[in-house]
C-alpha cells in the first residue's frame, strides 16, 4: 500500500480523479490510500482565511505558515509509523521525471507522502524550512494551484508500484528505458485506407520486436533527441 495525504484548499478537484480508472481500482483494492486535508480547517479564523499580503510588497497573496504547519502536524498523525516525506508541489522544485517517480515508488509498502498544494503566490517560506520540505515541479510553467501537480505525482508514482498495473504494460512504456514507445495499432487492420504495418500482422515475434525497437528509436530521435544523450 502506498499512502498519500494531500493538503489543499480545493478538495473538490480530486473527486473525479479518485473515482476513475486505475486510481479508483487501486484504492478499492487497498493498494493505494489518498487522504485529503483542507488547509482552511486549520485557519483559526471564523471565515477560514488562510492567506495574507506578502512582506516586502508585490502582487497577490501568500498562504500563511500557521495553517499549513497545523495541517502538516495533523497529517503526520495519520501517517503513524510509516516512513514519510513531505513534498511541496512547486514550479521551483526538481523537475519530476521517470527516475524520480521510480525512486518515490520504491519500497512503497512502508512509505507515505504528504503533498502540499499551494495557491495564490505560494506558501510562506518558513514552513518549508521548518519541516525540511522538498519541492517538486511537474514542468517549466506555472499552474494556478498545486492540485493538478499533486494528481500528476500520485498517478505517475502509483502506476510504478508493483501490482498496480500489469507488469508487461510497463516494460516498453515511454521513458522506462530512455526511449519513447513505438506506435500502437488495434483493429480494424485498415482505417481510411491506412494499413497496420505488415510485420505486426505476421506473428513473427523477433521481427516485431526489431520493428518496434527501430520505431522507438526513430520517434525518440524525432521528438526527444535529448533522451538519447
Ligand atoms: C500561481 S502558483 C505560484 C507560483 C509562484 N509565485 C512562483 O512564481 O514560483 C500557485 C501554486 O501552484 C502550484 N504550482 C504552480 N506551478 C507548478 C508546477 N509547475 N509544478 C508544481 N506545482 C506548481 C504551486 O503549489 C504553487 O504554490
Amino acid at each position: 500500500m502506498i499512502k498519500f495525504v494531500v493538503l489543499t484548499l480545493f478538495n473538490d478537484m480530486f473527486t473525479s480523479f479518485l473515482n476513475t480508472s486505475i486510481i479508483k481500482r487501486s484504492i478499492e483494492a487497498g493498494k493505494l490510500s489518498v487522504e485529503l486535508i483542507d488547509i482552511r480547517d486549520f485557519s483559526g479564523f471564523k471565515n477560514k482565511k488562510v492567506d495574507d499580503t506578502p512582506y516586502g510588497g508585490g502582487n497577490g497573496m501568500v498562504i500563511s505558515a500557521e495553517p499549513v504547519a497545523k495541517a502538516i502536524d495533523f497529517a503526520l498523525t495519520l501517517i503513524k509509523d510509516l516512513e514519510c516525506e513531505i513534498i511541496y508541489m512547486s514550479p521551483r522544485g526538481n523537475l519530476l521525471n521517470y527516475n524520480m517517480c521510480k525512486e518515490f515508488s520504491d519500497g512503497c509498502s512502508n512509505k507515505a507522502y504528504i503533498l502540499i498544494c499551494g495557491h495564490y503566490e505560494g506558501i510562506d517560506e518558513r514552513v518549508l524550512e521548518e519541516y525540511n520540505i522538498k519541492e517538486v515541479s511537474i514542468g517549466d510553467y506555472v499552474l494556478t494551484g498545486g492540485e493538478i501537480a499533486a494528481m500528476v505525482f500520485i498517478d505517475s508514482v502509483t502506476r510504478l508500484v508493483p501490482g498496480i498495473i500489469t507488469e508487461g504494460s510497463l516494460i516498453d512504456e515511454s521513458h522506462t528505458n530512455k526511449l519513447l514507445e513505438y506506435p500502437q495499432y488495434t483493429k480494424p487492420s485498415v482505417f481510411r485506407g491506412r494499413k497496420v504495418p505488415e510485420v505486426l500482422l505476421s506473428g513473427h515475434d523477433k521481427n516485431i520486436t526489431e520493428y518496434r525497437h527501430k520505431k522507438s528509436l526513430e520517434l525518440t530521435l524525432k521528438n526527444r533527441p535529448d533522451l538519447l544523450k
